[in-house]
């Protein structure tokens, strides 16, 4: 009798302790809501993707991929600049190959990137994420995938971009590497930093 009291009396404790315990770890690792930030973050990255491609197709239509080429070098960073400020945050778009050196990944997305990178080659699902910067900043972090209409300026030479295509990105972009994709592939990730 007096054994039973004493083994229930040690399982109510370690619950106890082991409730305390988790208390103190989330307490820890959490000062800002998660799952509030990841919507946010999902928000603006779907915002400001609607709002290039919406631009981009608008220069196709005008003018063709070359039309394009020159609309992305003039205003890709003009519009994630306005928009950045309308939502107040640092919207970024980089990648392991980049095509604007602008779009070099820092330390930490190098970090994301790499991340990401090995999560695909082992064929496991790629989650968009949250961190909290050393600034307090909180920094969401998200895949960009490639789709049939990007390979038209990030594709196979002679496949699904064209040489002429090709000819005018180098013109634009010297140090360009973001070329060779496939459907579906990883083209890098948002970087979307909330002040
Ligand atoms: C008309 C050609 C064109 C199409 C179509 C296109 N892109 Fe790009 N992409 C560019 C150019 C040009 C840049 C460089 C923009 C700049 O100067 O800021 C770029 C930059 C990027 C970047 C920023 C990182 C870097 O390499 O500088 C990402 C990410 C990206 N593109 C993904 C995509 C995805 C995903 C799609 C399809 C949904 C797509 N692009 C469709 C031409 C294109």
């Amino acid at each position: 009798m007096n054994y039973r009291f004493l083994l229930f009396g040690v399982a109510f404790f370690s619950l106890i302790l082991f409730q305390a315990c988790e208390n103190q770890s989330s307490k820890k690792e959490n000062t800002f809501d998660e799952k509030a930030m990841l919507e946010k973050g999902k928000q603006v990255a779907a915002k400001t993707f609607a709002t290039l491609s919406g631009a981009l197709q608008k220069a196709i239509k005008e003018g063709g991929i070359p039309n394009a080429i020159q609309y992305c070098k003039l205003n890709a960073l003009s519009i994630k600049d306005s928009l950045s400020k309308a939502e107040n945050a640092t919207i970024r778009r980089t990648s392991l190959k980049i095509r604007n050196p602008e779009d070099t990944p820092t330390k930490s997305e190098l970090k994301i990137l790499n991340q990401y990178q090995q999560l695909e080659k082992e064929g496991k699902d790629i989650k968009p994420i949250v961190r909290q910067l050393e600034s307090g900043n909180i920094i969401f972090y998200a895949p960009i995938r490639v789709n049939e209409f990007c390979l038209q300026c990030h594709g196979k030479i002679g496949e699904t971009l064209t040489e002429e295509n090709h000819q005018i990105i180098q013109n634009k972009y010297p140090t360009d590497q973001a070329i060779g994709y496939n459907m579906s592939d990883l083209r890098g990730i948002w970087s979307i930093e909330f002040q």
